[in-house]
């Protein structure tokens, strides 16, 4: 099994293009298979989620091509409706691919997504939510039955939660629905927003999106079209993190600042200067970090679930003590004892962590449990004396595009090993 290994306490410096985001790029890709045409979709980032879905969009009949960053998609010859479980479970997000394959051949076979590193991930609000625009859905032996050959037809859904997932498989399914599909407490993140834009350039009428109310016009017939995927904040909010733990100096290349106004609020707070002009963003490390006031966790604007393990590597090594907040997972600090083996000094208790700022971190063996926990284990290991070794780094590759290569050229000393 490869691993990550660091040889921390080298200052990053330099300049680096942040990839596509993995969170815009996963709906998108969905979203072609409604497209009867070809897609061209640019700043694709090369991680294993985009290949599990190019498996999906292949098994359900499409053609697809990718290289160097740009996805070619030809989805006129989709007839397949089914998702393999292997793949499913390969991928939990892979059940927003649901309202794509509904929306355009009236049927889905999904197997229930398992439940994932961060806890249960139930999809009643998915399901629920097709159920109203007329999908038939049966749960049969692990796995789901989706019809809607009697039609899709729109209609009013209040969200209970405003699930990111529910609300982008609303908008693919009520995309060609008959009338108007009207989403109420719906997700506001930026990766919305850019799944909407993409499905309006392919001729789709979609309103509100951004914002709570998303009204959908639904339309006959969606074109090919051309995308460019926006910046990923949560990766930029990884390699601020580690400039800020090297008392380094980065210059990131293709950020969205205001995508990222709550994170880039508790980097300030920690003393980090941050200078920003247009679609690029300085950040330089203060000479100490220090805590922050309390952050808590919730859904878009304020500060992102995905970026908690990315500031409380940073916050432990930060003068005095910071109390984090997870109000969106259950399951989302398994890393933290992972990182306590590099000399951290985090405590947890239900949904805080309690992170009392070391002066220093040790390098130490270490287990990445989770996406987001891995790059909390990078930025911990980049910054300790000595060496660090992360083993299941599978999960890092899920949602980052060449993580030691960028890293690398900002100066770290940190490479795989098989
Ligand atoms: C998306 O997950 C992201 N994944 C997650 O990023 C991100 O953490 C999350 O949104 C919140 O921003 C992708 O976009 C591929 P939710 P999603 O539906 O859609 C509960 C990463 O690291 N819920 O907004 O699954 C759920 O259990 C990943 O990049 C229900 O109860 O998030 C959770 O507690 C991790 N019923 C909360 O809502 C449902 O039907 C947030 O879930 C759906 C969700």
């Amino acid at each position: 099994m490869s691993k990550i290994v660091i040889n921390g306490g080298k200052r990053l410096t330099g300049e680096v293009t942040v990839q596509g985001a993995k969170n815009s790029v996963l709906p998108i890709l969905a979203a072609a298979v409604l497209c009867d045409g070809v897609c061209v979709i640019h700043n694709c980032p090369d991680l294993a989620d985009v290949d599990t879905s190019i498996k999906i969009l292949r098994n359900f009949g499409a053609k697809v091509d990718y290289s160097d960053k740009t996805m070619v998609i030809d989805s006129k010859g989709i007839e397949n409706y089914e998702i393999p479980e292997s793949l499913m479970r390969e991928m939990r997000s892979s059940v927003v691919f649901l309202g794509g394959i509904v929306g355009r051949t009236k049927k889905a076979v999904i197997s229930s997504p398992g439940g994932c590193e961060l806890g249960p991930r139930p999809i009643d609000l998915h399901l629920s939510s097709l159920k109203k625009l007329g999908v038939d859905i049966t749960e049969e032996h692990g796995y789901l039955y989706c019809d809607a050959t009697k039609g899709i037809v729109g209609t009013e859904i209040h969200l209970a939660f405003p699930s990111v997932g529910a609300t982008e498989n609303i908008i693919l399914t009520a995309a060609t629905a008959q009338g108007v599909t009207v989403i109420h407490n719906a997700a506001k993140e930026p990766e919305i927003s850019d799944l909407a834009d993409f499905l309006n350039s392919a001729g789709a009428r979609i309103y509100g999106s951004g914002s709570d109310t998303i009204y959908i016009h639904g339309v006959n017939k969606l074109s090919g079209t051309t995308h460019t995927i926006i910046p990923d904040r949560i990766v930029a909010a990884t390699y601020m993190a580690a400039a800020a733990v090297t008392k380094g100096k980065i210059t990131l290349l293709n950020v969205m600042p205001s995508h990222m106004v709550a994170m880039l609020s508790a980097f300030r707070e920690s003393g980090c200067d941050i200078n920003v002009t247009g679609k690029s963003l300085t950040i330089t490390a203060p000479k100490n970090l220090c805590r922050v006031p309390t952050i808590r966790s919730l859904v878009y604007p304020a500060f992102p679930t995905d970026a908690g393990p990315i500031i409380i590597s940073m916050l432990s090594l930060a003068k005095g003590t910071t109390v984090f907040v997870e109000n969106i997972f259950e399951n989302r600090f398994r890393y933290i004892d992972e990182l306590n083996r590099l000399g951290a000094k985090i405590k947890t208790e239900g949904k805080v962590a309690v992170i009392e700022g070391v002066k220093a971190l040790s390098g130490a063996n270490c287990v990445c449990p989770d996406l987001r926990g891995g790059a909390a284990l990078v930025i911990g290991g980049l910054a300790a004396g000595g060496s660090t070794e992360i083993q299941n780094i599978s999960h890092i590759k899920r949602g980052y595009d060449d993580i030691v290569g960028v890293l690398q050229n900002l100066g770290a000393d940190i490479n795989i090993k098989e």
